[in-house]
């Protein structure tokens, strides 16, 4: 893994948003995996200022979320699909062919997911995934237990995750779906890039359990150890502990 640390969240975002705008000018049609969460906000801003200075291109880049609640229609407030339209779809002008999402709404949520995992598979697959990381050290909605899915799949929330997600719903966590779905381990792994980024003390132990622990299904993130182009973007708290 290549660790790269800041001083501070905004120098994390700057690093992370001149990667990723780097990544989008050598590929045009690039393929990215996205995440939700505070951490990614202030790269998404970053990302938004660079693309208004026209320092890339972002029409023909394609994209993949991470993960979505069950149970809420994508024009909900609280749901993913609002909060990347919100922070980057409609900053960087995407048009809907160029976004690819999970509907936590669907009628039918196994084959909703199937679909997603041939949606990612015709793209060409991901070439870069963008990951934050739950303080439980969970990575998309793969939550620590006993086994974890390899693709995408319904989930059910840890109590912890649904009180992180509070603020999207009015910050009652009794208002978060207490399901979602997810990119599965394996469809994570198999994007050829992988870049982590984690701020705050909050996250250093599970960045360090991530890094130095054993890969274990308690610790979702502990499989980025097995993939070949991992990259950290941390600032000081969250790198505190390696
Ligand atoms: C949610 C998302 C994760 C994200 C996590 C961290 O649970 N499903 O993909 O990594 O939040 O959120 P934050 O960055 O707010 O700590």
């Amino acid at each position: 893994m290549k660790i790269e640390v800041y001083e501070s969240p905004q120098e994390v975002a700057q690093a992370l948003a001149r990667r990723v705008a780097c990544a989008v000018r050598q590929q045009p049609a690039i393929v990215l995996g996205l995440p939700t969460g505070r951490s990614p906000i202030r790269t998404y801003q970053q990302l938004a200022r660079m693309h208004d200075r026209g320092e890339f291109n972002a029409s023909t880049l394609r994209t993949f979320n991470l993960d979505e609640f069950v149970g809420i229609d994508p024009s909900h407030s609280g749901s993913f699909r609002a909060f990347m339209e919100h922070h980057l779809f409609t900053p960087l002008r995407l048009l809907p062919e160029q976004v690819e999402f999970l509907n936590g709404a669907a009628p039918d949520l196994d084959a909703e997911c199937v679909r997603y995992e041939a949606a990612i598979k015709t793209a060409g697959g991901l070439d870069l995934q963008i990951l934050g990381i739950g303080a439980n050290g969970h990575i998309g909605f793969n939550e620590p237990s006993e086994a974890l899915q390899p693709r995408t799949h319904r989930v059910t929330l840890a109590a912890s995750t649904r009180r992180d997600n509070a603020a999207l719903f009015d910050g009652d966590p009794e208002r978060v779906p207490r399901e979602a779905l997810s990119m599965g381990v394996g469809t994570i792994l198999d994007a050829a890039a992988i870049v982590l980024l984690a701020v705050g003390d909050k996250k250093a132990q599970c960045i360090e359990r991530a890094v130095r622990g054993p890969v274990t299904t308690r610790l979702p993130a502990s499989f980025l150890q097995l993939h070949r182009r991992v990259e950290l973007f941390l600032d000081r708290s969250a790198a505190s502990r390696l």
